[in-house]
């Protein structure tokens, strides 16, 4: 059985974790902080960031799982697709590992990797599946036959899910990373709901978009509240119901899209992953609608859903025992889709 070391550096947490033995040996994630003050990811504080930070994360999953760098058979990186500066730093390092120890060097795909996370904590997940990778990166609908036979039947056309609440939180005075707090402003709202529209693509049933409800949400921002310092003036239960609204709207198109799917697909099981996946209200919605059609639902742990180096190191594993490695002039792929 080999060891492989996941690295993973493609936004702003720097991870690693160890496979071995058919299980995650050891997990490292550090959340960088630096971003926070500047309410969104700056792509150069996070390439620095990932170079100050990786050598740690890399030295504490081995020290972990009692493992030296001579006992490791892979280094598998995330190459793509995420930010261009960050993703040198955890590709750079891998090569070193490379051809310094003489670890076999196998690339990964981000997308790849948050698709078969949920199979780290259910052994039982039947194919074929619908999976949804909602992020602050990314909104995706695939379809999901067996490994490396996928079909990206949606995405977004604009911002993604994790986007739009960093956004529309910034307008509402919420910190970053806001989709957390308009979670639970939602949940907890029990006065009137803010209407907000659900928008369609034309010419692209299973495509999203939601930069028009980001409008949306500021024109009734506009419309009822006054700017204060960078963002509205709003006591909390004014917050509830906007962001109650909010959440809705977008429960409404994400289920709405994996009901076409589950018509139009013979598919087994529905599995959500990707950081936006915490969301409380998401997830009661998504367990309603998959209760309602008879579909087991697989949503991965909270560690698992948001950026992490085991969904790397997991995948990492199985293309080793596949024998798919990378040689050294592996590139970074920022924009790298889920085409195979
Ligand atoms: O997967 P992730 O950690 O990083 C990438 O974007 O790749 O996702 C982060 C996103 C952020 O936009 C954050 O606001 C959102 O996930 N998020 C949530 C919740 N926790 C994090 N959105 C809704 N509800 C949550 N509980
Ligand atoms: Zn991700």
């Amino acid at each position: 059985m080999p060891h492989v070391l996941g690295i993973e550096t493609s936004c702003d947490e720097t991870a690693a974790a160890i496979y071995g033995n058919g299980k995650i040996l050891a997990d490292c994630i550090i959340r960088q902080i630096v971003h926070e003050e500047y309410g969104g990811v700056v792509p150069e504080l996070a390439s620095r960031a990932h170079e100050k930070l990786l050598a740690a994360a890399v030295d504490e999953v081995l020290r972990k799982s009692r493992l030296e760098i001579n006992d490791l058979d892979g280094a598998a990186v995330t190459y793509g697709p995420g930010l261009a500066g960050a993703l040198l730093v955890g590709v750079a390092f891998a090569k070193g590992l490379a051809a310094g120890a003489g670890l076999k060097l196998i690339g990964v795909n981000h997308l790849e990797a948050h698709l078969w996370s949920a199979e780290l904590q259910y052994s039982d997940i039947p194919t074929p599946f619908l999976a949804y990778i909602i992020s602050g990166g990314h909104t995706l609908l695939v379809y999901v036959a067996g490994f490396r036979e996928y079909q990206v039947l949606g995405s977004t056309q604009d911002d993604a899910v994790g986007e739009l609440f960093d956004k529309t939180g910034r307008m509402m005075g919420i910190n970053y990373p806001a989709g957390s707090s308009i979670d639970a402003y939602a949940l907890k709202n029990n006065s009137k709901t803010v209407e907000f529209p659900r928008a369609r693509v034309k010419n692209d049933k299973y495509g999203f978009s939601f930069s028009g409800l980001k409008t949306a949400v500021l024109y009734y921002l506009k419309a009822n509240f006054k700017m204060q310092g960078e963002s509205f003036d709003l006591n909390e239960s004014e917050k509830e119901s906007i962001c109650a609204g909010l959440m809705a709207s977008v429960a409404d198109m994400l289920i709405r899209a994996a009901e076409l799917a589950f018509t139009d697909f013979e598919a087994r099981a529905l599995v959500i992953t990707g950081g936006v996946s915490a969301s409380k209200f998401l997830r009661n919605r998504f367990q309603k609608f998959t209760e309602n059609i008879g579909a087991p639902l697989f949503i991965p742990s909270i560690n698992l859903c948001t950026d992490n180096g085991a969904m790397v190191a997991y995948l990492g594993d199985r293309l080793y025992r596949k024998g798919h490695f990378s040689d050294l002039s592996l590139p970074v792929e920022p924009s790298l889709t889920l085409a195979y």
